[in-house]
Protein backbone atom coordinates (compact mmCIF):
# COMPACT_ATOMS: atom_id res chain seq x y z
CA UNK A 1 0.00 0.00 0.00
CA UNK A 2 1.69 3.24 -0.95
CA UNK A 3 -1.07 5.59 -0.57
CA UNK A 4 -4.35 5.47 1.40
CA UNK A 5 -6.88 7.78 -0.59
CA UNK A 6 -10.23 6.32 -0.79
CA UNK A 7 -11.85 2.98 0.52
CA UNK A 8 -12.80 2.10 -3.26
CA UNK A 9 -9.36 1.45 -4.13
CA UNK A 10 -8.39 -0.90 -1.55
CA UNK A 11 -8.90 -4.65 -1.70
CA UNK A 12 -10.80 -6.41 1.07
CA UNK A 13 -7.71 -8.62 1.60
CA UNK A 14 -6.05 -4.93 2.68
CA UNK A 15 -9.14 -3.48 4.74
CA UNK A 16 -8.80 -7.38 6.56
CA UNK A 17 -4.88 -6.60 7.24
CA UNK A 18 -5.62 -2.76 8.89
CA UNK A 19 -8.15 -4.48 10.64
CA UNK A 20 -6.11 -7.22 12.31
CA UNK A 21 -2.96 -4.93 12.73
CA UNK A 22 -5.13 -2.70 14.83
CA UNK A 23 -6.35 -5.26 16.45
CA UNK A 24 -2.68 -6.73 17.67
CA UNK A 25 -2.04 -2.67 18.44
CA UNK A 26 -4.73 -2.46 20.76
CA UNK A 27 -4.26 -5.76 22.14
CA UNK A 28 -0.13 -4.71 22.39
CA UNK A 29 0.99 -7.64 20.74
CA UNK A 30 2.61 -5.62 17.33
CA UNK A 31 5.81 -3.91 17.29
CA UNK A 32 6.50 -0.61 15.05
CA UNK A 33 8.45 -1.25 11.80
CA UNK A 34 8.03 2.73 11.06
CA UNK A 35 9.84 4.05 13.93
CA UNK A 36 12.65 5.82 11.15
CA UNK A 37 9.97 7.52 9.46
CA UNK A 38 7.99 10.75 9.31
CA UNK A 39 4.97 11.74 9.07
CA UNK A 40 3.83 15.31 8.40
CA UNK A 41 0.32 16.34 9.39
CA UNK A 42 -1.32 19.09 7.32
CA UNK A 43 -4.59 20.04 8.17
CA UNK A 44 -6.01 22.67 6.17
CA UNK A 45 -9.76 22.09 7.42
CA UNK A 46 -10.67 21.99 11.47
CA UNK A 47 -10.11 18.72 13.43
CA UNK A 48 -9.95 16.84 16.87
CA UNK A 49 -10.13 13.59 16.67
CA UNK A 50 -8.70 12.26 13.11
CA UNK A 51 -5.84 15.51 13.61
CA UNK A 52 -5.10 14.06 17.03
CA UNK A 53 -5.23 10.39 16.89
CA UNK A 54 -2.87 10.42 13.89
CA UNK A 55 -0.09 12.44 16.04
CA UNK A 56 -1.09 9.71 18.66
CA UNK A 57 -1.04 6.76 16.58
CA UNK A 58 2.76 7.83 14.50
CA UNK A 59 3.94 8.55 18.11
CA UNK A 60 2.79 5.36 19.43
CA UNK A 61 4.84 3.82 16.28
CA UNK A 62 7.77 5.99 17.39
CA UNK A 63 7.57 7.85 14.01
CA UNK A 64 9.14 11.17 13.97
CA UNK A 65 5.75 13.75 13.45
CA UNK A 66 5.99 17.39 11.96
CA UNK A 67 3.12 19.41 11.86
CA UNK A 68 2.71 22.00 8.72
CA UNK A 69 0.67 24.84 9.29
CA UNK A 70 -0.84 26.53 6.02
CA UNK A 71 -0.93 30.26 7.42
CA UNK A 72 2.72 30.16 8.45
CA UNK A 73 4.10 27.94 5.61
CA UNK A 74 5.58 29.39 2.41
CA UNK A 75 1.85 28.48 0.32
CA UNK A 76 0.89 31.98 1.94
CA UNK A 77 4.02 33.47 0.10
CA UNK A 78 2.98 32.41 -3.11
CA UNK A 79 4.72 28.93 -2.87
CA UNK A 80 2.95 26.68 -5.37
CA UNK A 81 1.33 22.98 -3.69
CA UNK A 82 3.98 20.85 -5.95
CA UNK A 83 7.15 22.60 -5.36
CA UNK A 84 5.85 23.06 -1.11
CA UNK A 85 5.52 18.63 -1.45
CA UNK A 86 8.78 18.28 -3.38
CA UNK A 87 10.71 20.25 -0.81
CA UNK A 88 8.84 18.41 1.85
CA UNK A 89 9.96 14.83 0.66
CA UNK A 90 13.37 16.17 -0.26
CA UNK A 91 13.35 17.40 3.96
CA UNK A 92 13.40 14.01 4.82
CA UNK A 93 9.11 13.43 4.85
CA UNK A 94 7.91 10.07 4.04
CA UNK A 95 4.04 10.29 4.83
CA UNK A 96 1.71 13.11 4.32
CA UNK A 97 -1.25 13.04 6.41
CA UNK A 98 -3.66 15.21 4.48
CA UNK A 99 -7.27 16.92 5.84
CA UNK A 100 -8.78 19.26 3.38
CA UNK A 101 -11.95 20.88 2.05
CA UNK A 102 -11.09 20.06 -1.66
CA UNK A 103 -12.59 16.79 -3.15
CA UNK A 104 -9.55 14.61 -4.97
CA UNK A 105 -6.81 17.04 -2.99
CA UNK A 106 -4.38 13.70 -3.17
CA UNK A 107 -5.13 13.02 -6.45
CA UNK A 108 -4.62 16.00 -7.71
CA UNK A 109 -1.41 16.94 -5.96
CA UNK A 110 0.14 13.58 -6.95
CA UNK A 111 0.02 14.41 -10.94
CA UNK A 112 2.26 17.12 -10.28
CA UNK A 113 5.25 15.16 -8.05
CA UNK A 114 8.60 15.04 -8.93
CA UNK A 115 9.93 12.96 -5.93
CA UNK A 116 8.31 10.15 -3.76
CA UNK A 117 5.88 10.56 -0.66
CA UNK A 118 3.14 8.41 0.32
CA UNK A 119 0.13 10.39 1.15
CA UNK A 120 -3.25 9.25 3.54
CA UNK A 121 -6.61 10.37 2.93
CA UNK A 122 -7.96 11.95 6.36
CA UNK A 123 -10.95 13.86 4.79
CA UNK A 124 -11.09 15.65 1.42
CA UNK A 125 -14.09 17.86 0.96
CA UNK A 126 -17.39 15.71 0.61
CA UNK A 127 -15.29 12.76 -0.76
CA UNK A 128 -13.82 10.51 1.45
CA UNK A 129 -12.90 9.80 4.53
CA UNK A 130 -11.53 6.08 4.33
CA UNK A 131 -9.81 5.93 8.18
CA UNK A 132 -12.95 6.94 9.64
CA UNK A 133 -14.79 3.88 7.70
CA UNK A 134 -12.14 1.48 8.50
CA UNK A 135 -12.24 2.48 12.82
CA UNK A 136 -15.96 2.27 12.10
CA UNK A 137 -16.13 -1.02 10.59
CA UNK A 138 -13.11 -2.37 13.56
CA UNK A 139 -15.88 -0.88 16.41
CA UNK A 140 -18.45 -3.23 14.40
CA UNK A 141 -16.87 -6.37 14.28
CA UNK A 142 -16.50 -5.95 18.15
CA UNK A 143 -20.20 -5.57 18.20
CA UNK A 144 -20.58 -9.09 15.44
CA UNK A 145 -18.42 -11.12 14.08
CA UNK A 146 -18.94 -9.96 10.40
CA UNK A 147 -21.38 -7.33 9.07
CA UNK A 148 -22.96 -9.75 6.34
CA UNK A 149 -26.18 -9.68 6.35
CA UNK A 150 -26.77 -6.84 9.05
CA UNK A 151 -28.69 -3.53 8.62
CA UNK A 152 -26.89 -0.77 8.68
CA UNK A 153 -28.74 2.30 8.86
CA UNK A 154 -26.76 6.28 8.61
CA UNK A 155 -29.13 9.05 9.17
CA UNK A 156 -28.48 12.41 8.19
CA UNK A 157 -26.86 14.82 5.80
CA UNK A 158 -25.87 12.11 3.32
CA UNK A 159 -25.31 14.22 0.43
CA UNK A 160 -22.04 16.31 2.16
CA UNK A 161 -20.56 13.37 4.20
CA UNK A 162 -17.70 12.06 3.26
CA UNK A 163 -18.33 9.41 6.28
CA UNK A 164 -21.16 8.06 4.61
CA UNK A 165 -19.47 7.49 1.10
CA UNK A 166 -16.48 6.02 2.43
CA UNK A 167 -18.57 3.74 5.17
CA UNK A 168 -21.11 2.64 1.97
CA UNK A 169 -17.95 1.48 0.04
CA UNK A 170 -16.41 -0.54 2.95
CA UNK A 171 -19.57 -2.06 4.09
CA UNK A 172 -20.64 -2.98 0.79
CA UNK A 173 -17.60 -4.88 -0.19
CA UNK A 174 -18.40 -7.16 2.99
CA UNK A 175 -21.85 -8.04 2.39
CA UNK A 176 -24.14 -5.21 4.71
CA UNK A 177 -27.40 -4.46 4.05
CA UNK A 178 -27.71 -0.37 3.95
CA UNK A 179 -29.95 1.95 4.85
CA UNK A 180 -30.33 5.85 4.82
CA UNK A 181 -32.65 8.07 6.49
CA UNK A 182 -32.45 11.28 4.75
CA UNK A 183 -34.50 13.98 3.59
CA UNK A 184 -34.74 15.01 0.25
CA UNK A 185 -32.04 17.55 1.06
CA UNK A 186 -29.80 15.68 2.11
CA UNK A 187 -29.61 12.93 -0.35
CA UNK A 188 -26.82 12.57 -2.40
CA UNK A 189 -27.71 13.23 -6.47
CA UNK A 190 -25.54 10.33 -7.77
CA UNK A 191 -25.76 7.03 -5.37
CA UNK A 192 -22.94 4.31 -6.68
CA UNK A 193 -24.33 1.86 -3.87
CA UNK A 194 -27.20 -0.10 -3.33
CA UNK A 195 -29.11 2.37 -0.77
CA UNK A 196 -32.30 2.39 0.85
CA UNK A 197 -33.10 5.72 1.26
CA UNK A 198 -36.33 6.44 4.14
CA UNK A 199 -37.97 9.44 4.78
CA UNK A 200 -38.83 7.86 8.30
CA UNK A 201 -36.64 7.87 10.93
CA UNK A 202 -38.91 5.20 12.53
CA UNK A 203 -38.87 2.83 9.22
CA UNK A 204 -35.35 3.45 8.31
CA UNK A 205 -34.04 2.45 11.66
CA UNK A 206 -36.16 -0.24 12.32
CA UNK A 207 -34.54 -3.77 13.51
CA UNK A 208 -31.21 -1.79 12.24
CA UNK A 209 -28.16 -3.76 13.75
CA UNK A 210 -26.21 -0.25 13.46
CA UNK A 211 -27.71 2.90 13.40
CA UNK A 212 -25.47 6.04 12.54
CA UNK A 213 -25.89 9.40 13.06
CA UNK A 214 -24.21 12.17 11.43
CA UNK A 215 -24.06 15.75 12.05
CA UNK A 216 -25.16 18.47 9.57
CA UNK A 217 -22.82 20.21 7.72
CA UNK A 218 -23.75 24.13 8.22
CA UNK A 219 -20.09 24.73 6.48
CA UNK A 220 -21.02 23.16 3.31
CA UNK A 221 -25.05 24.16 3.24
CA UNK A 222 -25.27 26.22 0.35
CA UNK A 223 -29.02 27.57 1.17
CA UNK A 224 -30.96 27.77 4.45
CA UNK A 225 -31.26 24.93 7.18
CA UNK A 226 -34.02 25.11 9.00
CA UNK A 227 -33.09 22.76 12.30
CA UNK A 228 -36.60 23.34 14.02
CA UNK A 229 -38.54 21.16 11.15
CA UNK A 230 -35.40 18.84 11.26
CA UNK A 231 -35.39 17.96 15.00
CA UNK A 232 -38.75 17.34 14.52
CA UNK A 233 -38.64 14.49 11.94
CA UNK A 234 -35.10 13.21 12.45
CA UNK A 235 -33.67 13.68 15.70
CA UNK A 236 -32.64 10.40 17.42
CA UNK A 237 -34.08 10.21 21.06
CA UNK A 238 -34.08 6.78 23.88
CA UNK A 239 -37.26 5.98 23.08
CA UNK A 240 -36.99 6.11 19.26
CA UNK A 241 -34.41 4.08 19.40
CA UNK A 242 -35.15 1.50 21.87
CA UNK A 243 -38.75 1.33 20.46
CA UNK A 244 -37.47 0.69 17.15
CA UNK A 245 -33.91 -0.79 17.09
CA UNK A 246 -33.83 -2.36 20.49
CA UNK A 247 -30.20 -4.08 19.56
CA UNK A 248 -28.39 -1.69 17.22
CA UNK A 249 -25.46 -0.21 18.35
CA UNK A 250 -25.42 3.55 17.94
CA UNK A 251 -22.53 5.25 16.11
CA UNK A 252 -21.37 8.89 15.41
CA UNK A 253 -18.24 9.90 13.56
CA UNK A 254 -17.93 12.95 15.72
CA UNK A 255 -18.26 16.07 15.98
CA UNK A 256 -21.93 15.72 17.60
CA UNK A 257 -23.83 18.41 17.46
CA UNK A 258 -26.09 17.92 20.66
CA UNK A 259 -29.80 18.81 20.22
CA UNK A 260 -29.83 18.44 16.83
CA UNK A 261 -29.03 15.10 15.52
CA UNK A 262 -29.39 13.50 18.93
CA UNK A 263 -30.38 14.16 22.26
CA UNK A 264 -28.07 14.91 25.05
CA UNK A 265 -29.72 12.24 26.81
CA UNK A 266 -29.09 9.67 24.14
CA UNK A 267 -25.36 10.92 24.01
CA UNK A 268 -24.96 10.88 27.85
CA UNK A 269 -26.63 7.21 28.14
CA UNK A 270 -25.20 3.76 27.82
CA UNK A 271 -26.28 3.12 24.12
CA UNK A 272 -24.08 6.31 23.46
CA UNK A 273 -21.10 5.02 24.86
CA UNK A 274 -19.63 3.02 22.06
CA UNK A 275 -19.17 6.77 20.14
CA UNK A 276 -16.04 7.14 22.63
CA UNK A 277 -14.92 3.80 21.63
CA UNK A 278 -15.21 4.82 18.10
CA UNK A 279 -12.49 7.46 19.14
CA UNK A 280 -10.47 5.90 20.81
CA UNK A 281 -10.38 3.01 17.83
CA UNK A 282 -9.32 5.38 16.07
CA UNK A 283 -5.48 5.78 17.29
CA UNK A 284 -4.88 1.60 17.07
CA UNK A 285 -6.73 2.07 13.32
CA UNK A 286 -4.37 4.86 12.06
CA UNK A 287 -1.39 2.94 13.68
CA UNK A 288 -2.34 -0.06 11.45
CA UNK A 289 -2.48 2.36 8.70
CA UNK A 290 0.67 3.81 9.12
CA UNK A 291 2.55 0.29 9.95
CA UNK A 292 1.39 -0.65 6.33
CA UNK A 293 2.98 2.53 4.77
CA UNK A 294 5.75 1.33 5.57
N1 LIG B 1 -14.77 12.20 12.67
C1 LIG B 1 -13.94 13.20 12.36
O1 LIG B 1 -13.38 13.28 11.26
O2 LIG B 1 -13.80 14.11 13.37
P1 LIG B 1 -12.81 15.36 13.29
O3 LIG B 1 -13.35 16.30 12.24
O4 LIG B 1 -12.83 15.97 14.66
O5 LIG B 1 -11.46 14.85 12.91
Amino acid sequence: MKHLIDINRLEKAEIEKIISLAGEFKLGTRKSSVAEKTACLMFFENSTRTKISFDLAAQKLGMNVIHFDGATSSLSKGESRKDTFDNLSAIGIDTVIVRTTEDRFIDNSLKELALPLSFVNAGDGVTAHPTQALLDYFTMLHAFDSVAGKKVCIVGDIAHSRVAKSNFALLSKFGARLHAVAPGYFKPKEENFRVIYHDSLAEGIKNADVVMLLRVQKERLEGEFNAESYIEKYQLNSEILDKYAPNAILMHPGPVNRGVEITSELLDSERGKIILEQAKNGVFVRMAVLEMLG
